[in-house]
């Protein structure tokens, strides 16, 4: 590690990828950020330097590589006259970066720089031109790349300038603003009123190196069980029979499913960790029933708690002093139980009580995971007041530093629910900090069935995986309004190599089960959740290496080529993992589209037809028909034929091979496969097994590289 401070800032060269630059450090000790190992010997290090004009070049063997601008000259004002009369008419005013007491200013390079990152925005990949905010907001309305905040803080941002490749990573929960390169094309202006002058700039040859380097930062995420992999059907909210039914006709019919989801109604008067049984009568053996025939249960859990005396969670919570408080006084603000209130899960005795409570409840109505929503946190009575106080572990939080963290540390309660019982999480959230990854699995919260969002949907999974979020996905079909066959169709087959894949709706919207729009739309659907399932096994070993080492499942093309220009703004097409190329039909009435191969040849899965890289070709693709190309001589571990994921219960795996119809090469790239008992934390333990598979002279070849699961009889066809 090297220091250089110059006037008031201060450079921690920490290694050859991780910088901190920073006044006055931001406490991060709420999200503990890993230690940073340092390099060995300084003479590999880059070096810092600062310019007669004030600013601060990183260069690397005399090269600038990454440059902090002094001043803030040409950057605009608000112009508070305007705004007033604006406002007048209903416009919102939005806060910005202008105002901002911590303004960092990075140098954009050249005007085709690109700027990735910042997590679930419904943005295209390249964000550049816009503002974004980082302040975890529930919202409804309609999503789009001009929305400003969403869910989810995840203040990363990748930025490319021809062959240069850097991220910055803001280390604070406060609320935050990101202009890139909006109010002047030259600088991205990373602005706080309460966030400290610090952040970390993240160097590397190519985007793989530099989400490994931060991803050294605020690693590891969760690795979830291999039924999470599965389908999940959702909707706002089944009823006892309705449950019933969709089990049913899923497991008559041989259509995949691995989790049903229970929204608030199974709730009595939307109190958490209670089940109504009128709604849902016998809860604990219908959910034991579905079990049983391979169906997980998950139930939606709201933070808040409805305030309520004589209600156990309540007067428990209230008793040891649990929830947040507002000039001393218990904080009431209204979710879906009308009053509530908000528990303090930045004190350990409330976690401890919430991880206790979750697992009581999942035992004893034999629930599998928890869908924990509202998390933001939501309130129905405008938001919570910055000053709302929460006791903490060995401080007081107020609200506007706590906000961005409040998902985080509900989640962190809730994994643990999972951990003592030696069991992976089966976990979701909605909001989150950059962190929150490490806990959860998540979704992107309430988009609509708009083929806006079908084509928003691949940008922001992508960029999730960017930012160590790989287990993620969106609601398929749209949540709400209404969807139409075309959309779901086209939906599930868009999004079906998502890490996390569920259909969900609201309540008054259409149904959108797979079978809720006749026959032919049904055997459609029914043959991609068969294709998704297949992949399993490739998908489960992809979550492995992301969780290890910060490689994406769900990636744009520019992380495995960027040096090919043309991948740079590729928004719909997707690499899942180093060989299979997603490029499906994200436009209304489109049946055939134009997919860019990048370099080598590209087997097309289903006719074997072989295409050029480094071209573009116009592809037919019918309504039952989605773009899926895998690099030649790439071989795909697959299973065949089940509806459910019981890892226990896989005893062969069919390899497939992407050869040119006709051809009989034996060019291939061997794929490590990882297995394990798909459930337990016995992997933190080394036990798992490593597959080398290849082919030799025609033959599949599996060769175990590691085996210390030692799971006998799987044979590799
Ligand atoms: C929120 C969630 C949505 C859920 C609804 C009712 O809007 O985002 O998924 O269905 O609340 O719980």
């Amino acid at each position: 590690m090297r220091t250089v401070s110059f006037n008031d800032r201060t450079v921690e060269i920490l290694n050859s990828h991780v910088i901190r630059i920073y006044k006055k450090k931001n406490d991060t000790s709420l999200f503990g950020l890993n230690d940073i190992e340092p390099e060995k010997g300084e003479n590999k290090l880059p070096s810092a330097e600062l310019l007669p004009d004030g600013s601060i070049c990183i260069s690397e063997n005399g090269r600038v590589l990454f440059s902090e601008k002094a001043d803030m000259e040409g950057y605009g004002e608000n112009d508070a006259k305007a705004s007033e009369i604006a406002e007048k008419e209903g416009h919102r005013t939005n806060e910005s970066c202008l105002s901002a007491r911590t303004r960092i200013n990075i140098a954009l390079f050249g005007k085709d720089d690109k700027i990735y990152g910042l997590g679930d925005k419904a943005a295209f990949l390249n964000r550049r031109g816009y503002e974004y905010v980082s302040k975890n907001s529930d919202e409804p309305t309609q999503h789009n790349e001009t929305y400003r905040s969403l869910y989810k803080s995840v203040n990363y941002i990748l930025v490319n300038h021809e062959d240069i490749w850097y991220g910055v990573f803001y280390p604070s929960s406060y609320e935050c603003f990101f202009d890139l390169g909006k109010r002047a094309s030259d600088r991205i202006v990373i602005g706080s009123e309460k966030g400290e002058y610090d952040y970390f700039v993240f160097l590397g040859k190519n985007p793989g190196e530099i989400t490994v380097a931060y991803y050294s930062l605020i690693g590891p995420s969760l690795f979830t069980t291999m039924k999470f992999l599965g389908y999940h059907q959702s909707r706002w909210s089944y009823t006892d029979e309705e449950a019933k039914e969709l089990v049913r006709r899923h497991t008559e019919d041989g259509l995949p499913l691995d989790f049903i989801h229970f929204d608030i109604d199974y709730m009595d008067g939307y109190r958490v960790y209670t089940v109504d049984e009128k709604y849902v009568p016998d809860f604990a053996e219908t959910c034991e029933g579905f079990k049983k025939q391979g169906v997980g249960v998950i139930t939606i859990i709201d933070p808040a708690v409805k305030k309520d005396r004589g209600y156990k969670i309540y007067d428990d919570v209230k008793k040891m002093g649990g929830f947040a408080t507002l000039k001393g006084e218990e904080y009431v603000n209204e979710v879906w139980p009308g009053d509530a209130v908000y528990p303090d899960f930045f004190k350990k005795e409330v976690r401890e009580y919430f991880t206790k409570t979750a697992k009581d409840f999942m035992k004893k109505y034999n629930v599998t995971g928890i869908w924990g929503d509202m998390n933001e946190p939501a309130s129905f009575r405008g938001p919570l007041p910055p000053d709302v106080e929460f006791e903490g572990d060995d401080r007081m939080i107020y609200h506007d530093e706590a906000h961005n963290l409040y998902a985080e540390y509900m989640s962190r309660c809730l994994s643990d629910a999972f951990k003592e019982e030696n069991k992976r999480p089966t976990l979701i959230t909605r909001a989150a900090f950059a962190t929150t990854g490490r806990y959860t699995t998540s979704w992107n919260g309430d988009n609509q069935s708009l083929w806006d969002h079908l084509r928003a949907s691949l940008p922001q999974v992508m960029t999730m995986n960017l930012c160590g979020f790989f287990m993620n996905g969106v609601d398929v079909g749209g949540f709400g309004n209404d969807t139409t066959k075309e959309l779901l169709l086209r939906w599930l087959e868009a999004d079906l190599f998502m890490p996390y894949l569920r259909n969900h709706s609201a309540v008054n919207t259409l149904h959108q089960e797979p079978y809720s729009f006749g026959e032919e739309t049904y055997e459609i659907y029914k043959k991609f959740l068969k294709l998704r399932y297949e992949f399993i096994p490739y998908l489960y070993t992809l979550q492995w290496e992301a969780y290890k080492n910060g490689t994406p499942m769900f990636a744009p093309l520019f992380w495995y080529y960027p040096e090919d220009e043309e991948t740079l703004e590729i928004n719909d097409e997707v690499m899942i993992g180093d060989r299979v190329l997603h490029a499906p039909i994200v436009m209304q009435g489109e049946r055939r589209r134009a997919v860019y191969f990048p370099e080598g040849r590209w087997i097309d899965y289903f006719s074997g037809k072989a295409y050029e890289g480094k071209n573009a070709y116009i592809i037919e693709m019918p309504l039952d028909s989605t773009g899926i190309f895998v690099k030649e001589g790439a071989v795909i571990p697959l299973l065949k034929g089940a509806t459910s994921i019981e890892p226990e219960k896989i005893k062969e795996i069919y390899v497939y091979r992407a050869l040119e119809k006709g051809s009989n090469s034996d060019f291939c790239i061997p794929f490590d496969l990882h297995v394990d008992d798909g459930e337990s934390l016995d992997y933190e333990k080394g036990i798992y097994d490593t597959v080398r598979l290849s082919v030799v002279k025609g033959e599949v070849v599996a060769e175990k590289i590691k085996n210390d699961y030692n799971h006998l009889g799987i044979a590799f066809l």
